[in-house]
């Protein structure tokens, strides 16, 4: 396959994206599953954006900095708030419908806002974003979505004349075609990685089975420069049931407006207890909701905590939460009578490939945009609601600078003839993917098992609260098996299994190793035997780049 741009994921980082460079180019979209799932489809509270006169851009600003504790970029915080209102109009006009009251938005309100700003489609807004994209897609020319198609790594050739930091330009990748297992090569003018986040490597997850970090773990063996992994966001309530024996199965989110809304947090006894932990109580950032969670129930002994929604009136829970009502609904629980059992769970990574503030990452030629990326918004701690904001944003972004280099017709016209001619010419260097001397493998346990122990070292030794020898012995395991499955790949032929385990063994390395160069504790990094932040020696981002 050859196209102009290929962007990796149908999520909304990749599907706003696509929607504008195909103004300019071929688009082809590559996606590992079924086009709609990804985690966008499963976003519940919203897009925060100041939409309101009782709001200003300072105040978005001023909460977004106080939650990421010290690490946030200030000008890509500033660029996602001012471009706000401009990306929620654009998803209206792309036929977005959100909740409103007559013709006005109604605004949600989530834990560290100082004013409601989130924008909602009742509690299933991701769905309604990627249902609306999807559409206006199916309507457009020029972009192709790809179904089954599984990015496996990046292609890329050092060419030291380049001015690039590490002198290296991609072309774009090998996929597996998961529908006739057969590797492709699919060379593009510009790649752009929008393949979200990683909580898989965890084992209990809001992240369907889609998010084992495939685009970080690709980046990192490419050479992309990755930081802050150490900050695995935890959403404080997702219902505590039992579970299956799908180790990939998502847990169900209690979306943190429902919080919003007036429900409070208690434990299993009746009592209240976040009013000992911070003055926002049920409503403070995640990072201090999440360790607060876990530590009454470590004192406790218990379960899970409950979360009553006694203050908000039984009609409102039906009429704003109805996913989340029916959902509980479905598991003997009448949220509108009865108390929801709650308990924290891997939500979202923070950290990423780091690009700059158009979306450019070290490699030339190579853009990433949404959860996958670290561009300086979140810093050490997320504030809610401001991801999907996060991702419109940068994949504008994105096509900003792409249009900013095409910016001449006539040049654009001169350079899509050279351009594509040059795309064929590399399509014809590029070596076809060779599985001489591998073999199909019968040790599927092998994979099981290894993803299973992956899932829990991460859980016991790298979760809410952390300590040096938990780290050192998380880093012994995940280290010996990343070597292992390195190993086991060369030799065997490539499966979605085997891709997703080795990308989320080299995951577990990258938050374990960023995690152990962070002795102090700040936003969702909280280490025992550093309680305290500590600003002279760690104001700084946690970068890994392989050697
Ligand atoms: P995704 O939406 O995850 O899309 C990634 C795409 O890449 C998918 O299509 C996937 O199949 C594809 N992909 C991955 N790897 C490969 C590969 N190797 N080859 C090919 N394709 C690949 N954020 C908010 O701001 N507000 C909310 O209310 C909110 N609620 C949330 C609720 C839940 C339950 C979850 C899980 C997350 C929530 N978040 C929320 C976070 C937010 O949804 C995500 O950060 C955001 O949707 C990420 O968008 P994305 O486009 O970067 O990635
Ligand atoms: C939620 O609805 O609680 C999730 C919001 C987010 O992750 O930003």
């Amino acid at each position: 396959m050859i196209t102009d741009y290929l962007i990796i994921g149908s999520g909304i980082a990749g599907l706003s994206l696509a929607l504008k460079l195909s103004e300019s180019g071929t688009v082809s979209i590559i996606t590992k599953k079924q086009k709609a799932e990804s985690n966008t489809n499963y976003a519940q509270g919203g897009v925060a954006a100041v939409m309101d006169e009782n709001d200003n851009f300072q105040l978005h600003i001023a909460d977004t900095l106080e939650c990421g504790a010290g690490l946030c970029n200030k000008e890509a915080v500033k660029k996602i708030v001012y471009d706000g209102p401009a990306r929620i109009n654009e998803l209206i006009e792309f036929g977005a419908n959100f909740t409103r009251l007559r013709d006005e938005l109604i605004l949600g309100k989530e834990g560290g806002h100082s004013r409601n700003r989130i924008i909602h489609a009742k509690d299933l807004t991701g769905k309604e974003i990627e249902r609306a994209l999807l559409d206006k897609i199916a309507r457009s020319e020029n972009i192709e979505i790809y179904e089954f198609y599984f990015a496996i790594d990046l292609l890329t050739v050092k060419n030291i004349k380049r001015k690039n930091k590490n002198g290296k330009k991609c072309f774009g990748i090998y996929a597996l075609n998961v529908k006739n297992n057969k590797v492709e090569k699919i060379i593009a003018g510009k790649t752009i990685i929008a393949t979200g986040g990683a909580g898989q490597v965890y084992k209990h997850t809001t992240n369907p089975a889609i998010a084992t970090g495939d685009g970080i773990a690709m980046g990192y063996r490419a050479g992309c420069e990755i930081a802050n992994m150490e900050f695995i966001q935890f959403h404080p309530t997702t219902l505590y049931e039992q579970r299956n024996n799908d180790i990939s199965a998502q847990v169900f989110l209690i979306s943190e407006a429902v919080r919003g809304a007036g429900a409070v947090l208690k434990t299993i006894k009746g009592k209240e207890f976040m009013q000992k932990y911070d003055r926002r109580k049920s409503l403070a950032p995640r990072d201090i909701v999440a360790r607060a969670i876990d530590n009454e129930m470590k004192k406790s002994g218990d379960p899970y905590v409950c979360l009553d929604l006694k203050n908000i009136e039984p009609e409102r829970i039906k009429k704003e939460f109805p996913n989340i009502y029916k959902y509980c609904l479905g598991k003997g629980i009448d949220i509108t009578k009865q108390v929801i059992p709650v308990v924290p769970a891997a939500h979202y990574s923070c950290g990423g490939i780091v690009t700059d503030l158009n979306g450019r990452t070290n490699i030339e030629n190579l853009y990433a945009s949404g959860e996958v990326t670290m561009t300086g918004v979140h810093g050490a701690n997320r504030l809610a609601s401001n991801s999907l904001l996060e991702a419109m944003v940068f994949s504008n972004a994105i096509f900003e600078d792409v249009r900013r280099e095409t910016h001449d017709v006539r040049r654009q016209i001169a350079d899509k003839k050279s351009n594509s001619k040059e795309l064929k010419k590399i399509y014809d260097n590029i070596y076809n993917w060779n599985e001489d001397e591998t073999e199909n493998t019968e040790e599927w346990i092998l994979i099981s098992h290894n993803k299973k122990e992956i899932k829990e070292i991460m859980s016991d030794y790298v979760g809410i609260v952390r300590n040096t020898i938990r780290l050192e012995r998380a880093y012994r395991r995940v280290k010996m098996m990343k070597d292992e499955i390195e190993d086991f790949y060369k030799k065997t032929k490539v499966n979605v299994d085997l891709l997703e385990l080795r990308n989320l063994v080299t995951v577990a390395y990258l938050i374990i190793v960023s995690a152990m160069q962070r002795k102090e504790s700040r936003g969702l990094h909280y280490m025992l035997d550093y309680p305290k932040r500590d600003d002279k020696k760690y104001l700084t981002d946690t970068m890994l780049v392989k050697s």
